[in-house]
């Protein structure tokens, strides 16, 4: 069987701001936006992603065979608890054979995220695993996740960072079974994987705002700059709700540009318009305003089943030295130790505001949903090795890096590690509150 898996076009805009470093999305006509970057709102960082056809080999035998390793019970640690100790809390320690799955083994692996394709020759930041304080972390099973989800379907829903999440899933399931690429949008953004011994469906949907946003238009061509309303859910995904027995929500980076905000269809504030009559709310009341609508829809959502909701976290990008367009780089080989890491600036205000949502949104849901965080930014913020730099597809785009999305393999496959911890712990009836 042969299948290609072409790469998304994506061209994202990175906006330098003040310490916090983060992204968003731009139209891929608007390549003149690289000759605006002075538009008083600080820099703009763009990275493009180019499709490329990837067409799969054909696979003539299981490359790996997984192993279900169970990592070693925490003696030393006080309440050391598998059952309810803070997964998000640690540090990454060695491990060899944190690595399950390689560029040979996965064959949905798009080019964009293949860096060992792109010459990225240093393994050591493959070489950790991340270890909660207060337990360790089963290392991740394709057997048991796809028990789990038997007969169940499960979407990602955010932006180009969502789908690296499922793509890291889709390479960990595939060492259990070959899915079936069963659906994907003109512009492949959404996209649906069938794994048919477990009758299990997995998506990405595309939603950059969670909210209706639409981008204004001056004289015909698109300007960068989006209408965003705060309170009307975006039905590319609202719609697909009942539907659904597991959602991870994420998004944020597409916030960190001039976007003009509204309210009842009235325009109340802005952010990074610079304009003197228009009151610039910032990005944390923004992203909270989205994720509180997104919620509230959750809990109100009638026609929904046993719905699980995760919020994944603000996913931080490490350009160093630099912006995207000044030589900014991440070429780190190996992650920052824990007190190396601080924990401030714009990604971890993002991430308050994202868990200070979640809570609020299980107090007036009176559990009626399962809603939690899978709260990524901390480890994340170690992994500054993490990203392709400049080991990417980058023809026309020479000098570029990417310092945002993460290499598959690559510490984003932790992040399913996590996802199958909570899922286990709902799975045995002890989901958290
Ligand atoms: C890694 O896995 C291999 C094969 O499963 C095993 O022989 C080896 O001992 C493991 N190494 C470590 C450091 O766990
Ligand atoms: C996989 O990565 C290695 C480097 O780690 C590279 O040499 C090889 O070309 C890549 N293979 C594929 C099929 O992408
Ligand atoms: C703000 O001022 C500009 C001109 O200075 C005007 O075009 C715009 O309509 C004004 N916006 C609002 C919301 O009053
Ligand atoms: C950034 O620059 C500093 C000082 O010049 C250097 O020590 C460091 O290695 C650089 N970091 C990267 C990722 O290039
Ligand atoms: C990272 O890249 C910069 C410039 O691109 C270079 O000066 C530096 O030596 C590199 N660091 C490492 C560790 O490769």
């Amino acid at each position: 069987m042969k299948f290609s898996f072409p790469d998304t076009l994506e061209k994202i805009q990175l906006h330098h701001h003040k310490k916090g470093r983060s992204f968003c999305y731009i139209n891929p006509r608007k390549l003149r936006l690289f000759s605006l970057s002075s538009l008083g709102l600080g820099f703009f960082f763009i990275l493009f992603i180019l499709y490329h056809p990837n067409h799969i080999r054909d696979r003539t035998q299981q490359d790996l065979n997984p192993t279900k390793i169970l990592i070693r019970p925490n003696n030393n640690d006080a309440g050391g608890n598998q059952e309810y100790c803070d997964l998000f809390k640690g540090r990454w320690i060695p491990d060899l054979n944190a690595s399950l799955y390689t560029n040979r083994s996965c064959r949905t692996m798009p080019d964009s995220k293949n860096c060992g394709k792109y010459g990225r020759m240093d393994v050591d930041f493959l070489q950790w695993r991340w270890k909660p304080d207060g337990c360790d972390l089963l290392r991740f099973d394709p057997k048991t996740f796809l028990r789990i989800v038997h007969g169940k379907r499960l979407a990602f829903v955010g932006d180009s960072v969502a789908r690296n999440q499922m793509e890291s899933l889709l390479c960990l399931l595939s060492l259990e079974e070959t899915p079936a690429d069963i659906y994907k949008d003109s512009e492949d953004r959404s996209r649906t994987w069938y794994f048919p011994s477990y009758d299990f469906t997995l998506m990405v949907i595309w939603s950059k705002f969670m909210v209706v946003g639409e981008e204004r238009v001056f004289n015909g061509s698109p300007s960068g700059a989006f209408d965003l309303h705060l309170d009307r859910i975006d039905n590319e995904w609202a719609s697909k709700l009942p539907w659904l027995d597991y959602a991870i929500i994420s998004d944020a980076h597409w916030f960190f540009r001039k976007n003009y905000l509204y309210e009842g269809g009235k325009l109340i504030g802005c952010v990074f318009c610079y304009e003197a009559n228009i009151t610039d709310y910032g990005l944390g009341f923004a992203v909270r305003r989205v994720f509180r609508t997104a919620l509230q829809y959750i809990n109100n959502c009638k026609d929904c089943k046993d719905l699980l909701v995760l919020l994944r976290t603000f996913s931080p990008a490490h350009f160093e030295n630099g912006t995207w367009n000044s030589g900014g780089n991440c070429n780190r080989t190996s992650p920052l130790k824990e007190e190396e890491t601080r924990l401030e600036g714009t990604e971890w205000e993002l991430r308050s505001v994202q868990l200070e949502e979640v809570e609020r949104a299980r107090k007036e849901g009176e559990k009626r949903k399962k809603i939690g965080a899978l709260d990524v930014t901390r480890a994340m913020l170690m992994r500054p090795d993490g990203h392709p730099g400049d080991h990417w597809n980058n023809k026309g785009m020479e000098g570029y890096n990417d310092c945002v999305h993460w290499c598959l393999p690559g510490p984003i496959d932790a992040w399913n590690d996590l996802l199958l911890a909570v899922l286990s712990r709902e799975n045995s009836g002890s989901f958290l509150y």
